[in-house]
């Protein structure tokens, strides 16, 4: 099936047609069919789902992160269901560099998607290392770096939290590749938005906004953590409202793409954040409960476009962000969509 830039293909031909409304998003210089892309280690490496998802309609695929030497991960139990949400500590369990190249980066760039390799460091070397060897792979249209993992004792999110250490490792990978370079930022941070501006510096694309927060989950009856570790990431629809928050915070911040993540379930959520300003979004944990979600959030969105008559998504982007000093209320500039599409009391 050929592909017109920019518009999207629907399975259900009876709904309404992704093909008139523009959905491209450009991430430096990486463009995307439309906006929805796999969040990392929740999709493998993309070709895990090929039977199930037509890989081709999604804006990109993420791949679990890869660190230069391949890790086990922490041990069992690593998962843990919460109210609205799951724990996972899985500790950036991976192939590692080497087989990475050789086993996974073929199949990925068979798989009719833009490809996205997450990359994980312990240090800004090892970021570098990893980029001297991918930074110019075919195939691979961007690199989304992991500076956010809160379940390694080494190099996780407290480690990348400091602003300086951000821009610096950014100044050292920008020149290791022409591909789009994005920075995935933790949640639990005082100023998501001073992050974010410090990876604008330093030359990232765009910035991820946000990957999983901190949590904990304690079995009382048999007096016991349930995660192998004190604390995993917590994901899933109980942080949609937090992730929202960073992520208009981030988009508030900084003059490149914010891509949003956290809590993603529906085309609904998918539309808040980029109402409240991200370029993109990111669906994980809903992948683990229907692995076609992300296709679903995609035609929710378009149905909910369509039926507004909003023809391009860049005409509703932004237009929920409230400014600094409001609460909640529409930005005057973007507002006449929002009003436009507010349902009017008779
Ligand atoms: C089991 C699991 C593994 C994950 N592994 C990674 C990873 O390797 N690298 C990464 O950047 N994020 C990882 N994440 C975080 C997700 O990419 C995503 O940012 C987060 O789960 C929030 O989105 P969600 O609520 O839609 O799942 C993982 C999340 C889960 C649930």
């Amino acid at each position: 099936m050929t592909k017109r830039p920019g518009l999207a293909e629907r399975s259900d031909p009876t709904g309404p047609r992704i093909g008139s409304v523009d959905l491209m998003v450009r991430i430096g210089p990486l463009t995307l069919l439309n906006p929805v892309l796999t969040a990392s280690g929740t999709f493998g490496y993309g070709d895990e789902y090929a039977h199930v998802v037509d890989l081709g309609t999604l804006g990109g695929v993420i791949t679990k992160t890869v660190t230069v030497k391949p890790r086990p991960g922490n041990p069992p139990t690593r998962i843990a269901e919460t109210p609205a949400g799951m724990l996972n500590s899985i500790g950036l369990e991976n192939v590692g560099l080497e087989r990475f190249r050789r086993e996974k980066l073929p199949k990925l760039r068979e798989l009719g998607a833009a490809v996205v390799a997450s990359l994980g460091g312990e240090t800004p070397r090892e970021l570098a290392r990893l980029m001297e060897a991918l930074g110019d792979e075919p195939g691979i249209g961007g690199f989304e770096i992991n500076f956010s993992c809160p379940n390694v004792s080494k190099g996780g999110a407290r480690y990348w939290a400091v602003p300086r250490r951000l821009e610096r490792t950014l100044l050292m990978l920008r020149p290791l590749t022409r591909r789009a370079l994005i920075a995935k930022l933790s949640p639990d941070v005082t100023s998501v938005a001073d992050l974010a501006k410090a990876c604008e510096q330093g030359g990232a694309d765009a910035v991820t906004a946000v990957n999983t927060f901190v949590g904990m989950s304690v079995d009382l009856d048999h007096v016991r953590n349930r995660l192998n570790r004190s604390t995993g990431g917590l994901s899933g629809p109980a942080i949609k409202p937090l992730a929202l928050a960073r992520c208009w915070e981030a988009a508030a911040a900084v003059a490149i793409p914010v891509i949003g993540s956290g809590g993603i379930m529906s085309g609904r959520d998918a539309l808040e954040f980029i109402g409240v300003g991200a370029a993109a979004v990111q669906v994980g944990t809903l992948s683990f409960v229907r692995p076609r979600g992300a296709g679903e959030v995609l035609d929710e969105m378009v149905a909910w476009l369509v039926e507004r008559g909003v023809r391009r998504l860049d005409d509703w982007r932004g237009s929920l962000a409230p400014r600094p000093d409001e609460a909640c209320a529409p930005r005057p500039s973007r507002g006449t969509l929002a009003e436009r599409l507010r349902p009017r009391r008779r």
